[in-house]
């Protein structure tokens, strides 16, 4: 069967990963977290005192791209393709709230998108690729044949995400997690390279009072139907 390119973009905790990681083992295509790249770019500005909470060294983080080296390698247990930092796995570290405060910062950054967006039109030469993130259908990918835009309440997405965190054992807040939650779909939607919009040819999904089982029934049956017309 013919292989497409399947984007999905949305605003934080919509459930992107969720879908994009199902969809992928459904139909043995490769899984790129592209947000996962732009929180591990973010974790080694951290690690090297370009940013904190009320710092950026833009300068210093530009001049240092050329040495973040991002690899995914897939991991069994798991079933998804686990991101690596300079040949460490960072998949938990990327992941806490600290990191999500910082990273919408470092994705506005212009010469940091284009290198990532470089990389990541790279993993999908190929198609057979489901990719999620912020930028997948209008800029990563404008020609994929099936772009899913994906959107919840704040309060249900911040509730989702804090159950997430808890279950984890990480300290935080719901207040904390939706303020978070607010802040990223702010940036991420006005910044000036690349904002969050929906792609014009793509399926908008909300998932508010949609099961993870539902929301995978609904979309599945588009990526079926797509599949039928390539
Ligand atoms: O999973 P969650 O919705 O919390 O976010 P993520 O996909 O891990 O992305 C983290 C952040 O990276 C976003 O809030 C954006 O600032 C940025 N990002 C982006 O600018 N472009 C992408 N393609 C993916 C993520
Ligand atoms: O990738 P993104 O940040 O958009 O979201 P995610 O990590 O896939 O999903 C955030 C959380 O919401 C996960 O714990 C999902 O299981 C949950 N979720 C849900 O309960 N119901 C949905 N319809 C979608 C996601």
């Amino acid at each position: 069967m013919k292989k497409i390119t399947i984007a999905i973009d949305g605003f934080s905790s919509t459930g992107k990963s969720t879908i994009a990681k199902q969809l992928a083992k459904e139909l043995s295509y490769v899984y790129v977290d592209s947000g996962a790249m732009y929180r591990a770019v973010t974790l080694y500005a951290m690690q090297h005192n370009f940013i904190s909470s009320s710092f950026f060294d833009i300068e210093g983080l530009v001049t240092s791209l050329d040495l973040i080296v991002l690899t995914f390698k897939y991991n069994s247990a798991v079933g998804f393709a686990e991101v690596y930092l300079n040949g460490m796995n960072v998949e938990k570290e990327i992941r806490t709230l600290e990191v999500s405060n910082l990273v919408s910062k470092v994705a506005e950054i212009s010469e940091v998108r284009k290198s990532l967006v470089q990389q990541q039109q790279n993993m999908g030469l190929n198609k057979g690729v489901v990719m999620d993130g912020r930028d997948i259908g209008t800029v990563v990918f404008p020609n994929a044949e099936l772009k899913l835009f994906m959107n919840a309440s704040a309060t249900t997405r911040a509730q989702r995400r804090y159950d997430e965190l808890i279950e984890r054992g990480d300290k935080v807040t719901f207040d904390e997690i939706l303020k978070n939650v607010e802040y990223r779909d702010f940036i991420d939607s006005t910044r000036e390279d690349s904002p969050l919009v929906m792609a014009e040819d793509a399926i908008a999904i909300d998932n508010s009072n949609l099961t993870l089982e539902a929301q995978f029934e609904k979309i599945y049956a588009l990526v079926l139907q797509k599949l039928k017309t390539v």
